[in-house]
C-alpha cells in the first residue's frame, strides 16, 4: 500500500506525465501532445495502459511517432513513467484519465491509431457499456482518429473479441484484420503485437489464446 502512495505521490511530478484530477478538463490544445515540437509526428493512444509496456515498445520501435499512455491508475503509469525517463524516450507520454473523458484530451481527428490492450471484458450484462468497444467509445475514436485511421484490439477474452467484431459492424465500421488466435497469424509482427505485457503472459501462462483485431470507424 504505501509503494502504490509513494507512487501516486510521484508521478505528479514527473514531466512525461499529465495527471488530471477526475473530472477536470482544460482545452485539448493546451495538452503536451499538442505542442509544435510534436507537430510533424503521427499519434498513437494506448487505451487503458497500465504498466506502459506496449507504449515503451511503440516508443522504442517507432521513434517518429508519439505514443500516449492511458490509465486511470497512477501507480501503474507511474512505473512505465519512470521507466520511459530512464530510457531516455522522450517520445512517449502517459496520460492519468478516464478513458470515458478521452475527447477532453485531444483534438478531433488528430490521432493516428488507438490501442486497445487487454481492456477488462466486463463479462456482466450490466457492465456491457463499460467495454472499451461498445458504441459510445467507438463514437469517442471516430472523433479522435485521422480518415483511415486504425483501432487495434488485442485480448484474451472470446467474450471481448466476438462482442468487439458484432459492435464495431453494428455501428458501422469495418473490421480489417482479425484473428482468434494471434500466434497462428500473419500479425505477429505489426505494432504491439511482439510485445508481451505482464498482464498478457499471464494470460498466456494459463493456456490462454491471444486474439487480435484491427478496424476502421471512418
Ligand atoms: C487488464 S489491465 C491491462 C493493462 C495493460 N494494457 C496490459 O496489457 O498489461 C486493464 C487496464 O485498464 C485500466 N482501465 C480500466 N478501465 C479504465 C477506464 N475507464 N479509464 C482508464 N483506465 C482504465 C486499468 O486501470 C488497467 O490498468
Amino acid at each position: 500500500m504505501k509503494n502504490k502512495l509513494d507512487k501516486y505521490e510521484r508521478v505528479k511530478h514527473l514531466p512525461n506525465v499529465t495527471f488530471s484530477v477526475f473530472g477536470e478538463s482544460s482545452s485539448p490544445r493546451s495538452y503536451p501532445w499538442h505542442l509544435e515540437r510534436y507537430a510533424g509526428m503521427q499519434k498513437v493512444l494506448e487505451l487503458g495502459c497500465g504498466k506502459g509496456e506496449y507504449s515503451l515498445a511503440f516508443a522504442a520501435a517507432n521513434p517518429h511517432k508519439l505514443c500516449v499512455g492511458i490509465d486511470c491508475k497512477s501507480h501503474r503509469i507511474c512505473v512505465g513513467a519512470e521507466k520511459a525517463i530512464a530510457g531516455g524516450l522522450d517520445n512517449v507520454h502517459f496520460l492519468r484519465a478516464r478513458i470515458e473523458r478521452i475527447g477532453d484530451f485531444f483534438v478531433g481527428h488528430s490521432i493516428h491509431e488507438i490501442w486497445l490492450t487487454f481492456p477488462d471484458p466486463h463479462p456482466k450484462n450490466r457492465a456491457v457499456k463499460c467495454r472499451l468497444s461498445t458504441a459510445s467509445f467507438l463514437n469517442a475514436y471516430a472523433d479522435l482518429l485521422m480518415p483511415g485511421g486504425t483501432v487495434y484490439l488485442k485480448t484474451d477474452s472470446n467474450l471481448l473479441y466476438d462482442y468487439t467484431r458484432k459492435s464495431v459492424e453494428g455501428w458501422g465500421g469495418r473490421v480489417v484484420a482479425a484473428s482468434d488466435n494471434i500466434d497462428g497469424s500473419d500479425f505477429g509482427a505489426l505494432g504491439a503485437c511482439g510485445v508481451v505485457s505482464a498482464y498478457e503472459e499471464a494470460a498466456r501462462s494459463r493456456g490462454t489464446t491471444i486474439k487480435y483485431m484491427a478496424f476502421k470507424l471512418i
